[in-house]
């Protein structure tokens, strides 16, 4: 059977996985304590996606899990006040993925949930690739970053942080994404079509979050409008099988992660998750953790608990492993030596 040990010892890549949600409880309690602030609720419910209650809703926004979810990101990521800080989220980051036995992460970083930056992401992000410089000199897990825009932003600040990409093109910044509630925010592909063209038209890479909180429309989108190279999620594309020949015939991976999926409340069970659809129709799965901190777990155990659900062995998780790095934006040579 394929356990947790196995499945460290895998080379591999994590392609769709958030830091603001790889703040780990001791962690959060040194930089509350540095910010001189206190925890929201009892430590042992901080990480509860459905109970946590900080900060409050505003009246009138839908309610949903995970847009109560993503105000806890917030939380988490305004604690984040200094370049020392910073740098020490992204090295702790590469060494919690080291631990899993993974050796390139492409690593999601949305600005809006880094409330003391705004203004300055050029100090942000360069204070996470000092973190990341350090870790790789120390023989850690390489990591790039996503930039990401929240869906509810504007396409003013969207094309401000394009221009930003573009004109200081930020050091091991490889790609713009895209996160946030699709369902609170409704359909926004067309607002941002003309920042991702713009990005792609500049050679920066294109990972999308779509077919969570959205339908298979929201896949359409980024695919049609978006130049999406990678989808974050994507399950929901199972519901349309011309969507799923197209994202085979133009081999499309999914960022997919499942038990996510569950905490969250998309599936109510692993039974009924549709990994093991999306497998059998042809796409280029993989499977990560999303904000494995924040919802309290880790990438082997996710590996391991996929491998007992749906019955796979070695030849699966290998392959698993080789999907992972094909799917990822890691250097052409240090993909080749993880194949
Ligand atoms: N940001 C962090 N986790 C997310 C998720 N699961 N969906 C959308 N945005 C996110
Ligand atoms: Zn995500």
């Amino acid at each position: 059977p394929v356990d947790e040990t196995l499945v460290r010892l895998l080379p591999k890549a994590e392609v769709h996985v958030h830091l603001e949600g790889c703040f780990d409880l001791a962690d959060l309690l040194e930089l509350a304590k540095a910010a001189g602030v206190g925890l929201p609720g009892p430590a042992a419910t901080l990480f509860d996606v459905d109970t946590h209650d900080v900060p409050a809703e505003a009246p009138g926004a839908p309610k949903s899990t995970l847009s109560a979810f993503l105000r806890f990101l917030d939380w988490e990521g305004g604690l984040v006040r200094t370049p020392e800080q910073a740098a020490r989220a992204a090295y702790r980051f590469a060494a919690r993925e080291s631990a899993s036995g993974v050796r390139y992460a492409d690593v999601i970083v949305n600005p809006t949930h880094w409330g003391a930056w705004h203004g300055r992401l050029g100090e942000l992000f360069a204070a996470f690739a000092a973190g990341l410089d350090e870790a790789e000199q120390d023989g850690l897990a390489v990591v790039n970053l996503c930039a990401s825009l929240l869906r509810q932003q504007t396409p003013a600040a969207a094309a401000e942080l394009v221009d930003w990409l573009v004109e200081a093109r930020p050091v091991r910044v490889v790609a713009l994404s895209i996160d946030g509630d699709e369902r609170a925010a409704g359909r926004t592909g067309p607002r941002f079509a003309d920042a991702f063209r713009r990005a792609a038209d500049a050679g920066i890479r294109r990972t999308v979050h779509a077919g969570e909180s959205s339908g298979p429309q929201g896949v359409w989108d980024a695919l049609d409008l978006l130049r999406a190279e990678r989808i974050d999620h994507g399950v929901r594309a199972a519901e349309d099988p011309a969507l799923l020949r197209r994202l085979v015939d133009e081999r499309v991976p999914l960022g997919v992660c499942p038990r996510s999926n569950l905490a969250l409340g998309l599936y109510p069970d692993r039974a009924s998750h549709p990994l093991p659809a999306l497998l059998a129709a042809g796409v280029a799965v993989t499977v990560n953790t999303d904000d494995p901190a924040a919802m309290g777990y880790r990438l082997e155990a996710e590996w391991a608990a996929c491998a007992d659900a749906y019955g796979w062995g070695l030849a699966e998780v290998a392959e698993l492993a080789r999907a992972s790095v094909r799917a990822s934006f890691a250097p052409p040579e240090l993909a080749a030596s993880l194949l």
